[in-house]
């Protein structure tokens, strides 16, 4: 019983359905245009994608490889590997704090998700249809300042989530991914080609790609690290508990790549989707947290076909929530699983303290504040830190050259260097400047 059967997803390509669905989703399309809107544009862009190709890479090189050499819930994986290298139990502490900070990501998670599933409720009866952007402003400060509706959505999202978990990661996602992702694709090309007809679509790529540094505050740059984190899945043992999963011995760097590469890109075309209408509508690219719930249903309030293409649109960005969402318990239920608590009665309990919390940020916009900001900008990056100190330093090279599956080559020496120094070195110097520290240094030689 304490030995599970090694389920494994049926082969590499399911590993990389699976690991995009969780890295895809709300962090893509809701929150990295918004947040790239509140910090200025093109610099923030440039240092979101360094720390993708430094930090982040690396580090789901890491966890995958941990988890699939653990075969287990993130707790019990990083506990196996340190006892084995002749380490401390303390590790299995970043499991642990991965669990939790899970969890607090679900509470504001599903509550974005809810919104999405209301706009799907509300582009199916048409009420966007023939919208001016006001209507469609008034509309989205409506839904936040009404707590019974995003109650109803937020507890079905939370509801749909536990479902599929309670069923099992293994069978039913893989194949969701594998059709609807692609179609989800298609659709952001669809509404990048639309805006660039009919947004302003020179002033869009301005914003996200010219870089003017003078527009990038010390915080910015911690949230652009933070964001990497969070949109890849990393430093909490989501992508960790998936390598559990990961059959065989083939190389893990290809794999990530794959997923990197596929989640930037979506994460550019929803940005370039949406930044031409902004300009092209007099709307705000700093607004905060509406700003894809307000400038798409403009683009689908015009278009011809909207109501099905906005209908289907936030669908998918609801599919594309929950296969991220499922990610989110799953370590957490994968570790109550081993202590013999029934899958079903593990997964109902931590979908309610998810769902418990996210009433409390839907009734307090600073929970919601609070909770995006400790996980995104501190738990991940220090969970992703003590990963890549854990595997850059703890374990014996040996072990984890066999275990990436890659060639004893220059490129596993190139990544192994990057977990080792750069990305550990450069987690701590973002934390040190957003507290301040290089400007209190500054002051003092001034
Ligand atoms: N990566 C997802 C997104 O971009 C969110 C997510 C799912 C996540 N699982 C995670 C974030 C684990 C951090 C850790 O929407």
């Amino acid at each position: 019983m304490n030995q599970p059967a090694p389920v494994t997803w049926k082969s590499r390509w399911t590993f990389i359905l699976a690991a995009t669905g969780s890295a895809v989703g709300l962090g893509n399309i809701w929150k990295f245009p918004y947040i790239t809107g509140e910090n200025g544009g093109g610099a923030f862009v440039l240092v979101y994608l360094a720390c993708i190709l430094l930090i982040g890479i690396p580090v789901m090189i890491a966890e995958i490889m941990v988890g699939r050499t653990g075969r287990s819930d993130p707790i019990h994986s990083m506990l196996a590997l340190s006892r084995e290298s002749g380490g401390t139990k303390v590790w299995g502490l970043v499991g642990g704090i991965g669990m939790i900070a899970g969890l607090m990501i679900m509470m504001f998670y599903s509550v974005v998700a809810g919104w999405a599933l209301e706009y799907v409720f509300q582009s199916v009866s048409g009420n966007y249809h023939g919208a001016d952007p006001a209507q469609i402003e008034a509309h989205f400060n409506e839904l936040l300042t009404s707590d019974s509706q995003q109650l109803i959505w937020h507890s079905l999202f939370s509801f749909i989530t536990a479902t599929v978990v309670a069923a099992g990661v293994a069978k039913g996602i893989g194949k969701a991914v594998e059709i609807l992702m692609p179609l989800l694709f298609l659709f952001l090309i669809i509404l990048v080609g639309y805006s660039a007809i009919n947004g302003d679509f020179s002033a869009g790529l301005h914003f996200m790609f010219d870089t003017d540094f003078s527009r990038l505050s010390g915080d910015a740059i911690l949230i652009a690290m933070g964001h990497a984190f969070f949109t890849l899945s990393l430093g909490m043992g989501a992508i960790m508990a998936y390598g559990a999963y990961f059959p065989g011995h083939a190389s893990i760097g290809k794999t990530v790549m794959t997923i990197a590469v596929l989640d930037t890109v979506i994460a550019l075309l929803a940005g370039m989707a949406m930044f031409p209408l902004v300009f092209a509508n007099g709307l705000t690219p700093g607004q905060g947290p509406g700003l894809m719930f307000v400038t798409l249903p403009v683009a689908f309030s015009n278009m011809t076909g909207g109501v099905f293409f906005g209908s289907l649109f936030f669908a998918l960005v609801s599919i594309a929530a929950l296969s991220s969402s499922i990610s989110l318990i799953e370590p957490g239920v994968a570790w109550l699983e081993k202590q013999n608590i029934n899958r079903r009665l593990s997964t109902y309990g931590l979908g309610l303290i998810a769902w418990v919390g996210g009433v409390a940020s839907i009734h307090y916009s600073a929970v919601f504040d609070a909770l995006d900001y400790i996980t995104a900008n501190i738990m991940l990056p220090l969970g992703g830190l003590l990963i890549a100190l854990f595997v850059g330093w703890r374990l014996d090279p040996k072990r984890v050259l066999d275990e990436t599956g890659m060639a004893n080559g220059p490129l596993f020496s190139a990544w192994r260097f990057v977990l080792r120094f750069i990305a550990p070195f450069g987690i701590l110097v973002v934390f040190l400047h957003s507290l301040g520290l290089f400007s209190a240094l500054q002051a003092l030689f001034d």
